[in-house]
């Protein structure tokens, strides 16, 4: 053996082999990757929550004892607390419910704000009607509309009934429009 032949061999017992040392760093590149990636996934996901979420969520509010309401000589106005999240705000609002009847004597709870701009609906009893101070729209006791430039009658909510309570989830309608579409 001559002494190009010695060194080629030397070369080749102290130098690891390019392919080797290439395939241990992709491997440590990928293996790398697919942890930042399972790190870096629940993040994600709860930094973009509220973007996914349904815009706005409302809890249920309790609007008293069954016993307690009596709508039978015409809706009764209630003050309900209604708490929303937002995304990861969390507001609590007064509004403001009539719980009534309808045709076949079940209780029914109506949102007072007008579905045609949105004003608060008053229940007038001497005239036996809802009666919108703003642009005159009419809705009977179970809030169908009777008259005006509404164009449907008052919006109903769901409601549970809980313990011995009445409660209801309050909702926004989208004002101007025929039929009743959930807006939050
Ligand atoms: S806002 Fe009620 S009739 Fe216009």
């Amino acid at each position: 053996m001559n002494t190009n032949q010695n060194e080629g061999l030397l070369t080749q017992l102290t130098l690891p082999s390019p392919p080797r040392r290439s395939f241990l760093g992709a491997l440590l590149v990928v293996g790398g990757g697919a942890v930042s990636a399972l790190l870096t996934v629940p993040l994600v996901r709860f930094a973009l929550h509220p973007i996914f979420v349904k815009t706005t969520e409302t809890s249920w509010s309790d609007i008293g004892a069954l016993s307690d309401l009596d709508p039978s000589a015409g809706p009764v106005r209630k003050a309900i607390q209604v708490e929303q999240r937002d995304g990861w705000r969390k507001t609590t609002s007064e509004q403001s419910v009539y719980v009534t009847r309808d045709a076949s004597g079940q209780l029914r709870v109506l949102s007072s704000v007008c579905p045609h701009l949105g004003c608060t609906v008053p229940w007038l009893e001497e005239k036996k009607e809802f009666i919108c101070p703003c642009h005159g729209g009419i809705f009977s006791s179970d809030g169908t509309y009777r008259g005006g430039p509404a164009p449907r009658g008052m919006d109903w909510l769901e409601t549970k009934v809980d313990a011995g309570h009445l409660y209801v989830r309050y909702q926004y309608f989208r004002q101007l429009v025929p039929t009743r579409e959930v807006m939050g």
